[in-house]
């Protein structure tokens, strides 16, 4: 399973990518506002320049002209870019364009099974599921996960799930073990995942036995 993060903030990528885990990057315009990036083309060199995977830049225009439009404008870049498109019909209009024209897109804000099957059929590159929006309001979101996994499995779709949304670890565990060729992660996640107590626990023992140890040999430093 690939591990894309899901943030705009160029140190944070840094030093995720420096641990080796780090295959792609997701942005949207939340993201970007709170990084404070208002110059989308910069910081997505910058980001490209340190991630070997695709990073997902959201379009901004609501109608499949004006997709098409900046998402031309995204590819004229020459970057490893994925464009974003929201999942209306307008933008599986564009969606279907620029599949035709090799330029790779991610549909984000998918909700349904149904949604991401449209969006597969138009030819999107990625679809978005987003688990967390979808508990936060009771709902199963993980259970999209599942099902569209199924669906693309059964019919052959090459479209690839990245769980969006993601709350915490166990919806990244939850997410490989439902099929999502790739969880895109906020920073905080990420290093939740590395973390478990006994660990810190166990390096303190090893530490303290051989400071033991040494002490009893050598006498106290
Ligand atoms: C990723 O592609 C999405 O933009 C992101 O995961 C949304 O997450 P949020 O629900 O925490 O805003």
């Amino acid at each position: 399973m690939r591990i894309f993060l899901d943030t705009a903030k160029v140190a944070e990528i840094k030093e995720a990518v420096a641990w080796g885990v780090i295959d792609g990057v997701t942005t949207n315009p939340t993201l970007l506002a709170r990084a404070g990036q208002a110059d989308v083309a910069a910081v997505t060199r910058e980001i490209c320049a340190l991630v070997p995977g695709p990073v997902s830049v959201e379009v901004l225009g609501t109608t499949a002209a004006e997709m098409i439009r900046e998402a031309r404008t995204y590819a004229a870049w020459k970057l490893n870019t994925a464009v974003k498109i929201p999942m209306t019909v307008e933008g599986l209009k564009a969606v279907k364009e620029l599949s035709q024209e090799g330029i790779k897109t991610n549909v984000t804000l998918i909700f349904s099974a149904n949604q991401a099957l449209l969006a597969a059929k138009a030819g999107a590159t990625f679809v978005s599921p987003f688990v967390g929006r979808l508990d936060d309001i009771s709902h199963d979101g993980l259970a999209v996960i599942r099902d569209t996994a199924e669906i693309f499995r059964l019919y052959g779709f090459t479209t690839e799930i990245i769980a969006a949304s993601i709350r915490h670890p166990l919806h990244v565990l939850a997410a490989a073990k439902a099929g999502a060729h790739i969880a895109t992660v906020p920073f905080a996640v990420l290093k939740q995942m590395v973390k478990h107590p006994l660990t810190d626990i166990g390096i303190e023992r090893f530490l303290a036995d051989w400071r033991a140890l040494t002490e009893k040999q050598t006498g106290p430093a």
